[in-house]
């Protein structure tokens, strides 16, 4: 029969193994030896039979309140330990992160100048209220031609130098489209004014060069609705042309000149200070007031509709901001030009952020 103090030593020794278990697995081998089932407390109960039963009650409540007392203990326990634990396990886990980006295979990757630039532009424009628009490098003969007021034999698909497909026996046949401008037709086939849209994209001509290579870069920009005219046209390339040169004042030369699809036309220089060569005009795109046979040709009235187009050379306008000599090598597929040339992935183009740096 255990006496008084054997309990007194038994709790003594229960406490002390429950405060000096070092986890949490340690602290429940220490519950199952003192309160599980056949743990040392448990047992004693196991004796209340053979005791006279005047004692039993005492005994009992003994028992029962250093099992209380014991359990208690180990609840505290547990709770410090587990405390312990998290904390551990937070300051091994800790991420930094004001460390700047670990440079991975990933990141050896450059984005090609024209894809900036692209990116870009479209950024300028989207910020001046035009949506992107779309169309396939492969066309129809009518939409790279015939819409925009280039019947059969004009002579403007002459200069165009056209890749052709083989005629379909219909006799139509595809072609390579050598601008963007058949975007403005499918536009206005497809959406009725006020219309805003800029459409870049690949075109091909059979040309090569210094400055010229078979397939390149266009944007082209069309505004359409009541009252659009070249004072806005004006305006919003002399606002795209100081936003993407970076520069507070862009002098612009805009000289006459004749597209079919446009009337007037113009072509527009801008004054190379502004790339900090002074004393040049560069040519940057052509331009004009859509031309009614255009607009009647996509099923818009004349009489009421009016607005303006644009198409600009995106290699062209890269190789001017960037002072990129050579058009081919941006298409040579040089490793070693793209990353020297090239732009980093992190470099997203805004205009919050900064265009180009
Ligand atoms: N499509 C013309 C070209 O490729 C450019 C242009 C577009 C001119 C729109 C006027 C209006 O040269």
């Amino acid at each position: 029969m255990s006496s008084g103090s054997d309990l007194a030593y038994l709790e003594a020794d229960v406490l002390k193994e429950i405060a000096e278990a070092v986890d949490l697995a340690a602290l429940d081998a220490v519950r199952v030896s003192a309160i599980g089932k056949k743990g040392r407390i448990s047992e004693l109960m196991a004796q209340l039979g053979k005791l006279p039963p005047d004692e039993r009650k005492t005994f009992g409540a003994t028992v029962n309140a250093l099992k209380t007392k014991v359990s208690d203990a180990i609840e505290t326990r547990k709770a410090t330990l587990e405390a312990a634990a998290l904390s551990e396990r937070l300051a091994s886990e800790r991420e930094d992160v004001t460390l700047p980006v670990r440079l991975g295979a990933e990141m050896q990757g450059r984005i090609h100048p024209v894809s900036q630039v692209l990116d870009e532009c479209i950024e300028i424009f989207a910020d001046l209220g035009f949506e992107v628009a779309e169309g396939p490098d492969i066309e129809t003969d009518d939409l790279n031609f015939t819409k925009l007021n280039i019947p059969a034999e004009h002579p403007a698909r002459q200069e165009h130098d056209t890749f052709y497909f083989n005629p379909k026996a219909d006799g139509s046949r595809l072609l390579l489209r050598t601008h963007t401008s058949p975007v403005q037709i499918r536009t206005m086939q497809t959406k009725t004014p006020p219309i805003r849209i800029v459409a870049p994209g690949r075109v091909y001509r059979c040309d090569s060069d210094q400055t010229h290579t078979p397939m390149f870069h266009q944007i082209e920009g069309l505004v359409i609705d009541e009252k659009t005219h070249m004072g806005h046209l004006k305006w919003v390339l002399e606002e795209f042309a100081k936003a993407f040169f970076e520069v507070d004042t862009v002098t612009m030369r805009f000289r006459a000149s004749h597209f079919p699809f446009t009337e007037p036309s113009m072509e527009v220089d801008i004054d190379a200070s502004a790339i900090g060569k002074p004393g040049q005009w560069l040519e940057i795109l052509g331009c004009g007031m859509v031309h009614p046979n255009v607009l009647a040709n996509c099923g818009l009235d004349p009489e009421r509709y009016q607005g303006f187009a644009f198409g600009m050379g995106l290699d062209r306008i890269t190789m001017l901001k960037y002072g990129l000599p050579d058009l081919r090598a941006f298409f040579s597929a040089d490793l070693r030009w793209l990353r020297h040339y090239g732009f980093s992935l992190l470099d997203q183009p805004t205009l919050g952020g900064g265009l180009s740096s």
